[in-house]
């Protein structure tokens, strides 16, 4: 079989006047309009529990846009019951058939659930349309069409056989089921887990963050109406604690597809660990974890260029994307015309709810995130060794809104330079032009991450010694860009040292991890 060719979805403007604005507008009211109940899914079934949960708009946290059903550990035995009764059929079905399903996905993404599911991000997770076009439409319907194709190619990878022998790879399935681990902030990544494991033929409990149940329930509608069999994926809204109780104790566990923040992944680990002796496998341990990733500027940098990353990097989607640029190294020569613009171009963000299109800046997600924003904020403020050059202001009366915030510091180590914070707060140091060999011995030892980078210059050399310099500080490196929006099928995605196992989500990498080869050797 030749499968479909697969390309990187168009993004779409939104622009005034355009159809996909009007249907994107409709269902931002359809949404609005109504509450939903939003069940589990386990077997094929819809499970609705007592204990319902609120599901409200970051931005708008008096207004609920629907309940979901909290469930129990005994909601995530069923769901496994459910995933092992659902494996045998599964793994059994040619792969071409897995694959139709998941491009048939693809499509109603494309197609009819477009504004249906950017809508749902954008009210769930505080999304701009833009950043969920890119995220809950783009990226989402890229990694199922490329990791369609990367299959294809492990498939059809084979080993050469001597005279009269034969030798072949068989890929199989894990022996067992998956747990797909999901985060709030990225509804691509809530669909990649679960989907690319599914796509080599295993059978997958996922469990999504609690603020990103709202979009994850339009995208298993998708993933139905595909024709993903009943069991394959079971959904279930729990406590993490009450997951990982009862599936890192099955003899069956065969593996976790996890994004999220690395104490959660390293405690992950540890119960695994406690755990080995009850597996039937050794099991598959994958995880993307947190970030505190840095833009270093060079003397000879354009200084458009700069600001650009600086701005977009640290302020889209409020600073909550792993890749965000959260610190930020800048020659003293280059300083005063960054800082200019810079500070220009964040006093004319516009910040305020998603349902304005206007607005460049959103809520943050939630009133945890919220308060400990806040609380950074307030010790730089008291802090006379920094300065706040923007923003340093919040308000939570409506929606939970942090104003884009940019912290300088005398000090390289100062405690906003080093840990994730995951909100609009840019942290910079100026360094000495003449210290750049120092600087950037600074930025591989200051954070235990190591997920995204950029250096911006123009004079070859410096790219040069950056590059190398940094080549263990960053899975993803940008030369004269931001360190954001990595596309599948172009950037591989993904980081190591405090970061995660660097398996590049949605690449051929990733998949391999979901299958277990068999070599045969058949002598005539
Ligand atoms: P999180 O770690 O709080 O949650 C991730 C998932 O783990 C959620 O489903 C959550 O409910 C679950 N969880 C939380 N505590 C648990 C426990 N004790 N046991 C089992 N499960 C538990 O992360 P988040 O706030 O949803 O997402 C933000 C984090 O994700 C940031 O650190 C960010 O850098 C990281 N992230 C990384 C990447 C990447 O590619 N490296 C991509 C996106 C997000
Ligand atoms: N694809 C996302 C980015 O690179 C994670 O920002």
């Amino acid at each position: 079989f030749k499968i479909p060719t697969p390309y990187n979805e168009p993004v779409l403007s939104y622009a005034p006047g355009s159809g996909e604005r009007t249907q994107l507008k409709a269902a931002l009211t359809e949404a609005r309009s109504k509450q939903i109940e939003v069940p589990m899914y386990i077997g094929g079934e819809k499970v609705l529990t007592d204990r319902k949960v609120a599901l409200r708009p970051p931005h708008d946290h008096q207004h609920i846009l629907g309940y979901y059903s909290q469930g129990s550990k005994e909601h995530v035995t069923q769901a496994i019951n459910a995933a092992l009764a659902a494996k045998a059929k599964w793994e059994d079905l040619a792969w071409e058939q897995r694959a139709a399903i998941f491009l048939k996905a693809a499509d109603l993404i494309a197609g009819p659930y477009r504004a249906k599911l950017n809508a749902a991000t954008m009210l769930g997770q505080s999304k701009s349309a833009y950043q969920a076009e890119i995220d809950s439409a783009c990226e989402i319907i890229d990694f199922l069409r490329f990791n369609v194709a990367y299959m294809t190619e492990i498939y059809s990878q084979q080993v050469d056989s001597a005279k009269g022998v034969w030798n072949r790879i068989e890929q199989r399935p894990l022996e067992g089921f998956v747990f797909a681990l999901t985060p709030f902030n990225f509804t691509a990544i809530a669909g990649n887990l679960p989907t690319s494991a599914a796509l080599m033929g295993n059978v997958v409990v996922w469990k999504p963050a609690n603020t990103q149940i709202y979009a994850a329930n339009v995208l298993m509608e998708v993933f139905r109406e595909a024709g993903v069999p009943d069991g394959v994926i079971n959904l279930v809204y729990v406590s993490g604690p009450d997951a990982g109780d009862v599936i890192f104790k099955h003899p069956d566990f065969a593996g976790i597809h996890f994004t999220g923040s690395t104490e959660v992944f390293q405690n992950i680990w540890k119960e695994i660990g406690n755990n080995i002796h009850r597996y039937k496998t050794y099991p598959r341990i994958v995880g993307e974890t947190g970030g505190k990733d840095f833009i270093l500027v060079h003397g000879s940098a354009d200084v458009d260029v700069a600001n650009t990353a600086l701005v977009r990097g640290a302020f889209e989607y409020q600073g909550q994307k792993c890749s965000a640029a959260s610190r930020a190294y800048i020659a003293k020569s280059i300083w005063p015309s960054v800082k200019e613009l810079m500070v220009k171009d964040i006093a004319s963000f516009k910040i305020g709810p998603v349902e304005n299109f206007e607005n460049f800046i959103n809520a943050v997600i939630d009133e945890k995130s919220f308060d400990k924003l806040a609380k950074y904020i307030d010790n730089a403020k008291a802090d006379p060794n920094v300065e706040i050059l923007a923003g340093g202001t919040y308000d939570k009366s409506k929606g939970y809104f942090i104003n884009p915030t940019v912290i300088v510091a005398k000090d390289p180590k100062y405690v906003t330079m080093c840990e994730e914070l995951f909100g609009p707060v840019l942290t910079i140091f100026v360094y000495d032009d003449a210290q750049f060999d120092e600087t950037l011995k600074l930025i591989d030892t200051t954070s235990i991450y190591a997920l995204t980078g950029a250096v911006i210059a123009q004079d070859r050399y410096a790219i040069d010694q950056a590059t190398h310099a940094l080549r263990n500080a960053a899975g993803n490196f940008y030369i004269n860009d931001k360190c954001t929006g990595a596309v599948v099928g172009q950037q591989p995605f993904g980081g190591a040292r405090g970061s995660g196992t660097n398996d590049k989500a949605g690449s051929m990498i990733n998949l391999l991890r979901w299958v277990s080869p068999r070599t045969i050797k058949e002598t005539f």
